[in-house]
């Protein structure tokens, strides 16, 4: 498949890895173009850069971009993004108390992205739980990377699946995307422990039965 990442960052730098690992096209969009063409470069596999007003190429839309942000660009995208799979990595953080959660109790960042896409384009929860340089390796410790995923789209919820399996990852499928609301708390739940067990962004959540 092909996958469109918009920002290219660290997200979009190990999302990027692991989807040409997979196989997958990559292009690469970022509000610099040069640090996008930078990253395609990066990438290798065919990755391209996209510039200007071009059409995204990409079934599946990476939005690697922080909250709120992601939501002037899901509206600044619209017209590129009307049909595909948008997916929404975000931990929305309140980055003035780093206490809590910026967005609304009862609402996630993946739930009022759906509210703003065109109809017809579905919105994905994934790979928020997961730290960047972890995903660009792929594991920790040996073991494959757990890739959460949340969304109302079964099939959209297949693709963003096929994207992390290929690439070596384990999706799991944890319901409809108003489980993203549990998935930005166990992703603020990994960030906020991190120095005070002092993981240094190195550990993973993983579900084992
Ligand atoms: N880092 C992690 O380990 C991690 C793990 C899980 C989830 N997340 C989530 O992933 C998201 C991205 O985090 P990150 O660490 O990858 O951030 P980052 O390194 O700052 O990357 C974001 C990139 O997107 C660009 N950008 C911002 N607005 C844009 C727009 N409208 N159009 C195109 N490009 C735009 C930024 O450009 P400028 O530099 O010019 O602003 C920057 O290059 C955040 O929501 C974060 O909560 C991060």
């Amino acid at each position: 498949m092909k996958v469109t990442i918009v920002g290219a960052g660290k997200m979009g730098r190990a999302i990027g890895t692991r989807a040409v690992a997979g196989g997958h096209e990559v292009e690469v969009v970022d509000r610099d173009p040069a640090e996008a063409g930078k990253l395609a470069e990066e990438l290798g596999g065919g990755a391209t850069a996209l510039e200007g007003d071009a059409p995204f190429g990409g079934d599946v839309v990476v939005f690697a971009l922080y909250y709120p942000g992601i939501k002037d660009a899901v509206s600044q995208y619209s017209d590129r993004i009307a049909g595909k799979v948008v997916v929404d990595i975000t931990n929305p953080v309140d980055t003035q108390t780093w206490d809590r959660l910026a967005t609304k109790p009862g609402s996630s960042s993946a739930e009022e992205v759906a509210g703003l896409v065109p109809e017809g384009t579905s919105v994905v929860k994934a790979f928020n739980t997961t730290f960047a340089p972890t995903l660009a390796a792929g594991e920790v410790a040996g073991h494959a990377l757990d890739v959460l995923i949340a969304g109302d789209d079964e099939a959209a919820k297949k693709k963003v699946a096929q994207l992390a399996s290929d690439a070596g990852l384990r999706p799991l499928d944890v319901g409809p995307l108003s489980r993203a609301q549990q998935l930005e708390q166990l992703g603020f739940l990994h960030i906020s422990i991190q120095e005070p067990l002092g993981l240094g962004y190195a550990s993973t959540l993983k579900l084992h039965s």
